[in-house]
C-alpha cells in the first residue's frame, strides 16, 4: 500500500470480540485494510476522510501517530474504571453497556451525525450518551423512572452546569429547603440522592456523606464534559429520554435510523429487586411496577413464557420504528434455569427473522464480572429487509 496509514489500537483492548469490532468499525470507513504487528495495528491506504476517523473511532489510539479524540475523551474520568469516563459512571446500574463497544457499533451500523438512534431499553443511558458525543440524536425509553432520571442527568446536565453549581450549597445543606426551578437541576440532585440510597443499602455507608461526595463528583464530571465539548468542538446530538413501554411506544413508523439495545436478559437480573431502595425512594409501589417490567412477571416456567411473549411485542415494535435497510443491534445472552442453558439468543434470531429482519452478524462476547449468572452474551446485528 502506497502512503499507507497506520492505526494503533488503544492499550485496553484485551478480548477477541473487541479486536473483531475494531476491524469492523475501521472497515465501515475503509474496506481495504490489513491487520499487522501481531494484531495490535491496522494499515489502510491514504484516504480523504481521515478527520472522520480521528473524531469517530472507538478502539484506536493513534492514526499515523496522531491521537484520536476518544483517546483523550476517556481520560476525563473521575473514577478508577477505564470505561466510566465523563458522566458514564453516574449511578451503579447493573448491566451497563461498555461505552466503547457502543461507539464502535454506531460506526459499524454507519449512523451519521444528525440521524436518530433509538434504545428502547435505555437503562442507565450509555447508548444515548455515546450517540450524543458523536452528534447523533438519541431517543431512550425505559419503563423505570429511575433509569429515565439517570439517563437524563447524564445527557442534560451539561446544559445547566452553571445552575447546578449555583444551587450546590443549598442542596448540600440539609436545613435548606430552597428548590431549583429547572427540572434538569432538580433531576441532578435527585440522582445524587438515589446514589446515596444505593451506597447506604448496598455498602452500609452514611447517607449524608455519600450524598455530598456523589454530588461533588458528579459536578466534576459535568465540568469535564463541558471542557471536553469545548476542547474538541463537539456538536452534541439532541437526546430525548421518555418513560414508556418498549412493547408499545408512541413513536412514528420508520422514524429512526438505527437501534442499539440490550433488553432484560430473560429472568437473569431482577431490575425491580436490584434497585428496590431507589425505586421505593421515588415513591413506587414495587408490586405494582413488577407487572410492567419485562422478565420479572410470573414464576417458574411461566416466567419464560411471559418473557417471550413480551419480547416478541418489543421486537415487532423495533421493526416498525426502524427505517428500511437500516440496522438494529441487540445484545443478549442465554440464561441458565435449573442447571439448563436456555437458548434465548436463537429464539431472538428466529423471531426477528420472522418479522422481516435479516441476521447480518452474530458475535459472541464474554461478560466481564458477571460470571456467576452468565458467561457469554451475543451481539446480534439485524438489517430491516422488509
Ligand atoms: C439490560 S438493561 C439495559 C441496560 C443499558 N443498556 C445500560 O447501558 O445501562 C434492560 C432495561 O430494560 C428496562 N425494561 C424492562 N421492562 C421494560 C419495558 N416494558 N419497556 C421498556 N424498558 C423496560 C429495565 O428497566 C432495564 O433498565
Amino acid at each position: 500500500m502506497n502512503n499507507a496509514k497506520t492505526l494503533k489500537l488503544l492499550d485496553n483492548i484485551q478480548f477477541i470480540y473487541e479486536l473483531a469490532l475494531a476491524r469492523l468499525e475501521l472497515k465501515s470507513f475503509e474496506p481495504d485494510l490489513k491487520v499487522t504487528n501481531d494484531f495490535r495495528e491496522f494499515k489502510i491506504k491514504d484516504i480523504s476522510n481521515l478527520e472522520d476517523l480521528k473524531t469517530r473511532l472507538a478502539y484506536f489510539k493513534t492514526i499515523d501517530g496522531i491521537y484520536t479524540d476518544y483517546y483523550y475523551l476517556q481520560k476525563y474520568n473521575q473514577t478508577k474504571s477505564v470505561n466510566q469516563f465523563l458522566t458514564h459512571w453516574i449511578y451503579p446500574y447493573k448491566g451497563k453497556f461498555h461505552p466503547q463497544m457502543i461507539r464502535a457499533l454506531l460506526n459499524i451500523i454507519n449512523i451519521k451525525r444528525g440521524e436518530t438512534l433509538l434504545d428502547p431499553f435505555v437503562g442507565s443511558g450509555t447508548a444515548v450518551l455515546e450517540a450524543q458525543l458523536l452528534g447523533i440524536n438519541g431517543i431512550g425509553i425505559d419503563i423505570s423512572l429511575l433509569c429515565v432520571l439517570i439517563s437524563k442527568v447524564k445527557t442534560e446536565s451539561i446544559e445547566v452546569l452553571d445552575q447546578i453549581k449555583e444551587y450546590k450549597d443549598f442542596y448540600l445543606d440539609k436545613n435548606n429547603k430552597k428548590e431549583a426551578e429547572d427540572e434538569r437541576v432538580k433531576n441532578f440532585y435527585k440522582v445524587a440522592e438515589m446514589m446515596a440510597h444505593s451506597d447506604q443499602s448496598r455498602r452500609g455507608k452514611s447517607f449524608d456523606s455519600s450524598f455530598r461526595n456523589d454530588a461533588l463528583k458528579m459536578i466534576a464530571s459535568v465540568e469535564d464534559y463541558n471542557e471536553a465539548q469545548k476542547r474538541f468542538n463537539l456538536k452534541l446530538g439532541k437526546i430525548k429520554v421518555i418513560q414508556g413501554d418498549a412493547r408499545n411506544t408512541e413513536l412514528k413508523d420508520e422514524s429512526v435510523d438505527g437501534i442499539i439495545t440490550s433488553p432484560p436478559y430473560s429472568i437473569a437480573l431482577n431490575y425491580v429487586a436490584n434497585d428496590s431502595h431507589s425505586l421505593t425512594a421515588l415513591g413506587y409501589d414495587l408490586n405494582q411496577i413488577k407487572e410492567d417490567f419485562i422478565g420479572v412477571r410470573g414464576t417458574g416456567l411461566d416466567k419464560f413464557k411471559l418473557y417471550d411473549a413480551d419480547m416478541e411485542k418489543a421486537y415487532s415494535e423495533m421493526h416498525r420504528l426502524l427505517k428500511k435497510d437500516k440496522y438494529c443491534v441487540v445484545i443478549i445472552g442465554n440464561v441458565t434455569f435449573q442447571g439448563r442453558e436456555i437458548d434465548t439468543t436463537q429464539n431472538v434470531i428466529n423471531y426477528c427473522e420472522s418479522v422481516g429482519f435479516k441476521t447480518v452478524k452474530k458475535m459472541a462476547k464474554i461478560i466481564y464480572g458477571l460470571y456467576n449468572v452468565m458467561q457469554k452474551e451475543y451481539i446480534l446485528i439485524f438489517k430491516k429487509s422488509k
